[in-house]
Order: structure tokens, then C-alpha cells, then sequence
């Protein structure tokens, strides 16, 4: 089966960057993303292929190279679907805010909103690609709704979970650990469908890291992947918050635990709570899914990661608020970063967002600096927690474009994100416009704590001891 047209549904995070690589390395084949979104749709049109709406590096080379030869972004959905003989569904499936599974369960509202389109527009068959992350059975519940539409119209269902990262999304697409394709493994227009994928795929990816499954193994492996990650992380930080009672240095706890070829060196570093659009969502889905099937004890196993999560981020702002002598009403604490890690402009579930919101209802006044995370959304962010008004978020949070500014006639500062220009700032200048005592609290340990101790910082770093100050000023700040 030849493919001359592919469209993808959601030209979000994942259907944009997927899309590019997938043009860029098929030239032969037109691709199409489509979104109801006409801003975000504008934004991948532009002109300028630097505003495009999606930050990763390495991505607007690509998009320039394929943009307008075979790649394509359109609000023109029915039109997309009619034409491709493969869909990639490729929307947000977020955890629910209301009704049964509330706060737990994925909402897969839009997943049902495009099966029907299609299935409303299909004029001849298709294979219907998963792309977003999906509970585990998703699959049947799509292909009931295709099968019924009465059209005549064959339906090939299947799971191709996407596994890169934000921030590396460009270089996973392109050197991708495996590509995970699971499909109707029991009749021929089955497996058709999937080696049609499994083809496209080959045109980068080597033969023996495209795997093929059934349908279910394929959509339970990403939720399983993703739980596996984070669990690393709690893990890890669980051990941080002993290694800051005990004198032990998570860093070195880590490097020698990785070395454990049982273990390996990956996700091991120790920082202020794991956030990002999957981590929590899918772990939240997944144990949705065991209490579902009435599984309780693997339900609470995996919650257990999310809790530790939780507890993290709060720990690091109630230490802020514990060292700085009990209180930080009406004291500016500078924000390095907002971004839920380097190298992005997502914020979706950022650790920064929720110790923010900590420091504020302790009435604080946060002043934030983030590379590239625009004012805009940071209020949006404190926004939708809806802990205080709009207009108290706004008198209490100032964004400014410049790290020196923001750390000016600051009491402390915060790093929230490992961007790496953190690493390179004049400390010093930053020591000298700072009030005294000055102290820095290192949710990410990326900065050299030796050397800030030096310039008369006090370090407060994730999972290690603190680090006073090697030369006290005697001036104590109002
Ligand atoms: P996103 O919110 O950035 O993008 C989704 C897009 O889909 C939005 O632009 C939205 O307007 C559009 N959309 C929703 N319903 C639509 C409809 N009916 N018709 C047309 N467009 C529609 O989400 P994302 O981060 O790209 O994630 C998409 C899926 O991929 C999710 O299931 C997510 O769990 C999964 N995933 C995300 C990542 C990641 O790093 N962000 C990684 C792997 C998997
Ligand atoms: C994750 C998965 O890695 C990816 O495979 C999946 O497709 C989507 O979800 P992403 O959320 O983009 O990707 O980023 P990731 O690098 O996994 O980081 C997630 C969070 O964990 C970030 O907040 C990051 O700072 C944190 N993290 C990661 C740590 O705190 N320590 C680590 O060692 C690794």
C-alpha cells in the first residue's frame, strides 16, 4: 500500500514537530496538519519560520526545508481528512475536570470529536493512526464509532504512542530509541496497514528499532513508559530530601547507584518536582485504569509517584519560607525560570507554577525571568490555579526580560528551571545588587555552590546540605 497523503489531527507539541520529521524524510509523500486552532495554525505559516508556535531546537530548519514542498498546516480539517489515506490523531487527551473520573481520567472529548469527523467525511478507506497517548482499549472504542458510520468506508486502527521529549524533540525524532507500532496483528488488512507505517518509518528510523505489536500492548506501553520515567524521578528526589538531612550528596548517591548497569545513569537527577503535559496526566490515567478494573493495590503503587511529586515541590517552598527566617511577606523572591525544563516554552504543569503560587499566598512578591516564557502565559498559569484573583496575580508577579533586573533588591532567588545560561551569569554582579543576607535556592543543582559560597551566598540546593555563606556580610536587610 502506497501513501501519497498523510493528515495529522492537532498541530500541537507533538503533531507539529512528528509531522515535520515525517515530510522531511518522505518527500514523496504530501503532509498535511490540520487544527481548529487558527492561531496556532498562523503561527506554523509564518513568514518568519522563527514564530512558529513551538519552541525546540532545530525545529524551524526543518519546517523551513519541507514547509510548502510537501508539508503543510491548514484549518481545513474535512478537507485534510478526505484527501489522506492515513490520519494521525495527534490532540490533547489532558486528565478530566469534571464528572466521573474527574481529576484522574483522560478526557478523550476531542479523540470522540475526531473519530466522528472522520467517519462523518471518510469517502474511502483509511488507517487511522493514534498519535496521542490513550487508555489502554481506546482503540475499540474507536473503531466502533468508524465502523457505524454506514458509509461503506474499511477502517484500519492503529497505536503509534509518540516518545519524544520537549526540549530534544527534533534529535529524538530523528534517532529515536524505537518506534512503536501496534495494529490488527491477526488479519492481512491488518497487517498491511501497519508494514504501510512501518515503511514510512524505514525511510530514517533502522529496520530492527521499529517494533510491531498488538493494538493493546502498544497503547499500555507508552502509559507504562512514561510511569516508569517519573517513578525515576521520585524515586531520586524521595532520596534528595534524606541526603539534605544526612550530609550525603544526591549527585554523588546518583552517580554511584547509575554505574549499576542494572540501573544506568538516565533520569537520576534529583530536582524541584517533575512537571511537563504527561508525566502526571498518564500516571493519573494509569491509575484510573487499575482502580477501574478493580486492581486497588497497583492503583495506590503508582499514585505513590504523583504524592511524592507533590510533596517535593511544596517541601522546596516551604524551605524558602523556613529559611528565610520564617516569613516572606512583602519579600521579592526572584524566579529563574518557568519553563518545566530547559530548552522549551512549555510550562504545562511546571514545577515553578505551583511553588510560585506557594510563595504568593505567603505573600510574597515573585519577579520571574525565564529565556523564553512570555509574560502572557506565566499569568495564564497562576490563572488557572485560580488561587487568587486575576488582579492580584498581577500585582504580586512582575515578568521582566532581563535575569540582573529581576535578582536587583531581591531577598533570594530560585531556580526553577536548569536553563543553561543560569550557569553563566556574573554571580557576583548579581551578590552585589542583591539584599544581604543573600540566599539562593538551587531547585535544579546547576550552579556552582562552591564558588557562589565564595561571592557570600548562602545555598540552599536540592539534596545536599546547605552551604553558608564563606564570606558573611555583616549588613542583615530590612
Ligand atoms: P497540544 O495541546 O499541544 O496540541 C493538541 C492540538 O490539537 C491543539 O492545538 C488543539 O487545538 C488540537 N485539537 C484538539 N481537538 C481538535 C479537533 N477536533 N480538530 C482539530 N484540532 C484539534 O498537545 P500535545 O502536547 O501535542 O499532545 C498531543 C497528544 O500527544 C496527547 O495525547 C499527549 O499526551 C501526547 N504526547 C505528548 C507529548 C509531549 O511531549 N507534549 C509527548 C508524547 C505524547
Ligand atoms: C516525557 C517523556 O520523557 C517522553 O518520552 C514522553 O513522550 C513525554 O513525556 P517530557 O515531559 O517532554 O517527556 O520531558 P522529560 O525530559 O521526560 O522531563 C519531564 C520532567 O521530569 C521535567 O520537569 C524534568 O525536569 C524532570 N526530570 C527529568 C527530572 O527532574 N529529573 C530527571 O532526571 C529527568
Amino acid at each position: 500500500m502506497k501513501i501519497k497523503n498523510i493528515c495529522c489531527i492537532g498541530a500541537g507539541y507533538v503533531g507539529g514537530p512528528t509531522m515535520a520529521i515525517i515530510a522531511q524524510k518522505n518527500p514523496d509523500i504530501n503532509v498535511t496538519v490540520v487544527d481548529i486552532n487558527e492561531k496556532r495554525i498562523a503561527a506554523w505559516n509564518d513568514e518568519n519560520v522563527e514564530n512558529i508556535p513551538i519552541y525546540e531546537p532545530g525545529l524551524s530548519e526543518v519546517v523551513k526545508e519541507a514547509r510548502g514542498r510537501n508539508l503543510f498546516f491548514s484549518t481545513e480539517v474535512d478537507a485534510a481528512i478526505e484527501k489522506a489515506e492515513m490520519i494521525f490523531i495527534s490532540v490533547n487527551t489532558p486528565t478530566k475536570t469534571y464528572g466521573m473520573g474527574k481529576g484522574m481520567a483522560a478526557d478523550l472529548k476531542w479523540i470522540e470529536l475526531c473519530a466522528r469527523q472522520i467517519a462523518r467525511v471518510a469517502k474511502d478507506d483509511k488507517i487511522v493512526i493514534e498519535k496521542s497517548t490513550l487508555p489502554v482499549r481506546t482503540a475499540a472504542a474507536l473503531k466502533d464509532i468508524l465502523d457505524n458510520a454506514g458509509n461503506g468506508v474499511k477502517y484500519q486502527i492503529l497505536s503509534n504512542p509518540e516518545f519524544l521529549a520537549e526540549g530534544t524533540a527534533v534529535e529524538d525524532l530523528q534517532a529515536p530509541d524505537r518506534v512503536l507500532i501496534g495494529g490488527d496483528i491477526d488479519t492481512e488488512e491488518g497487517k498491511a496497514a501497519m508494514q504501510a507505517l512501518v515503511d514510512i518509518y524505514a525511510k530514517w528510523v533502522p529496520q530492527e528499532s521499529i517494533l510491531t505489536t498488538n493494538v493493546w500492548s502498544s497503547e499500555l506501553s507508552k502509559l507504562t513508559a512514561n510511569a516508569f520515567l517519573a517513578q525515576r524521578v521520585s524515586s531520586i528526589n524521595a532520596l534528595s530530601e534524606l541526603c539534605e538531612k544526612t550530609g550525603a550528596d544526591v549527585n554523588e548517591v546518583a552517580r554511584a547507584i547509575g554505574m549499576d548497569s542494572r540501573i544506568g545513569p538516565k533520569f537520576l537527577k534529583s530536582s524541584v518536582g517533575f512537571g511537563g503535559s504527561c508525566f502526571q496526566k498518564d500516571i493519573l490515567n494509569l491509575v484510573y485504569i487499575a482502580k477501574s478494573f478493580g486492581l486497588d493495590e497497583v492503583a495506590d503503587y503508582w499514585e505513590q509517584v504523583i504524592i511524592m511529586n507533590d510533596h517535593q515541590k511544596k517541601r522546596f517552598a516551604e524551605n524558602i519560607v523556613k529559611t528565610l527566617y520564617n516569613t516572606v511577606s512583602g519579600k521579592k523572591i526572584a524566579s529563574l525560570g518557568w519553563a518545566f525544563k530547559k530548552d522549551t516554552n512549555d510550562t504545562r504543569e511546571s514545577a515553578a507554577i505551583y511553588v510560585a503560587d506557594y510563595l504568593i499566598s505567603e505573600q510574597a512578591e515573585i519577579v520571574v525571568y525565564d529565556p523564553k516564557v512570555t509574560e502572557e502565559q506565566i499569568y495564564a498559569d497562576l490563572d488557572y490555579l485560580g488561587t487568587r484573583s486575576e488582579e492580584e496575580n498581577r500585582k504580586l508577579v512582575t515578568v521582566i526580560k532581563d535575569p540582573y533586573k529581576v535578582c536587583k533588591d531581591s531577598h533570594a532567588i530560585a531556580v526553577l528551571t536548569e536553563w543553561d545560561e543560569f550557569k553563566s551569569y556574573d554571580w557576583q554582579k548579581i551578590y552585589d545588587c542583591m539584599l544581604k543576607p543573600a540566599f539562593v535556592f538551587d531547585g535544579r543543582d546547576i550552579l556552582d555552590a562552591q564558588k557562589l559560597s565564595e561571592i557570600g551566598f548562602n545555598l540552599n540546593s536540592i539534596g545536599k546540605p546547605k552551604i553558608e555563606a564563606v564570606k558573611k556580610e555583616a549588613v542583615i536587610a530590612e
